[in-house]
């Protein structure tokens, strides 16, 4: 049996759905296709599965990633809608609009998958793949385009084989995908909508429909902003002493590893068996935890660079500096 869209007949069958669904659940990564690129999905619900996105794109930095989700009643599981985004949805989903929204009190969706932020960014795609595989799936999937970082983004499954092959369980081929530009994101907390990356769907035609102006973000006929890059990502308000081998009086501790240096103050160690994927899965939870004791400062057990441990280190000393 095959499945159809407007591209055409698609390849993958049923069966192959049904074991893409299992590898997510699993917690494994798995390709697929959308309209605009191939995507590098995982469980949206799972932070060790999310973090498995970053090692895998081999990214410097945790920027946060889209969810994307079958329908509008999905995607108000994890983003609160605002009249602006109710129109919007209406009006292109699905489609390669993607909306940043609050996140909901109640959302499933880990603090990796937003940076950390308190808003979250969803989009329904118009793939009959796609589609198959999040009704299958019955969960959000959070996915980037599914290149290495800095490569270009893959419109075809052999792209996405050559590139990123090894760290994947499955690649579901979908042929050629539309357009090879990624979705418009938009910012719809607010009454007037603010672009933050030009993409597939273009402002004039949201214009069209809201007959209201869109703010412009990124400056005009500029390459995409490099994700992420202009967000503020959560802020702790503590400081941040790097580096540190033991606790000082009043400090509390963010530890990775076997070896925590002994404190009875507030701590968490953010993989205790010194697994990178695990701490990254952890660590934007663990700032929130430790901030929330509101010790002046938090003192961080070194991490290594390798790895995972690069955007970790990033974060870490984006967060010190203020
Ligand atoms: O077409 C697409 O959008 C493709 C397909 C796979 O859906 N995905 C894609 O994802 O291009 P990615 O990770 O390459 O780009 C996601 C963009 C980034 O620019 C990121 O900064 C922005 O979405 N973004 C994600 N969450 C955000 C948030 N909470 N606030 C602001 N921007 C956000
Ligand atoms: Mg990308």
């Amino acid at each position: 049996m095959k499945i159809e869209d407007s591209l055409g007949i698609m390849t993958a069958p049923p069966a192959a759905i049904a074991g893409a669904a299992d590898r997510l659940r699993a917690g494994e990564l798995v390709a697929f296709p959308t309209e605009t690129v191939y995507g590098l999905g995982a469980d949206a619900t799972n932070g060790l599965a999310v973090a498995r996105i970053f090692e895998a794109k081999g990214r410097p930095t945790f920027n946060p990633l889209i969810v994307h989700v079958a329908d509008t009643p999905a995607a108000k599981e994890v983003a609160r809608f605002t009249p602006l985004a109710e129109r919007l949805a209406e009006a292109f989903w699905p489609g390669p609009l993607t909306l940043v929204l609050g996140r909901c009190a109640t959302s499933p969706i880990p603090d990796l998958v937003t940076a950390g932020l308190d808003t979250v960014a969803v989009r329904v795609p118009n793939h009959a793949v796609a589609q198959a595989l999040l009704r299958e799936f019955d969960r959000a999937i959070a996915a980037p385009s599914a290149n290495r970082s800095g490569h270009v983004s893959p419109t075809r499954a052999e792209h996405v084989r050559d590139d990123l092959g090894v760290s994947l369980a499955l690649i579901l081929d979908g042929g050629r995908t539309h357009g090879g530009i990624e979705s418009t994101v938009l910012d719809a907390t607010g009454a007037e909508p603010v672009l933050l990356r030009p993409g597939a769907v273009t402002v004039e035609a949201i214009e069209g429909v809201l007959e209201l102006g869109v703010r412009r973000n990124a400056g005009e006929g500029e390459q995409p902003r490099s994700p992420g890059q202009a967000l503020r990502h959560y802020a702790p308000r503590a400081r941040l002493r790097l580096d540190a081998h033991e606790v000082r009086p009043g400090e509390a501790l963010l530890a990775f590893g076997p070896d925590a240096p002994p404190t009875s103050g507030p701590a968490y160690n953010i993989s205790p068996r010194g697994d990178l994927v695990e701490a990254a899965a952890n660590l934007f939870a663990a700032l929130r935890a430790l901030d929330a004791f509101r010790a002046e400062t938090i003192a961080v057990m070194p991490i290594p660079r390798t790895g995972l441990g690069e955007a970790i280190n990033d974060r870490l000393m984006r967060a010190a500096v203020r």
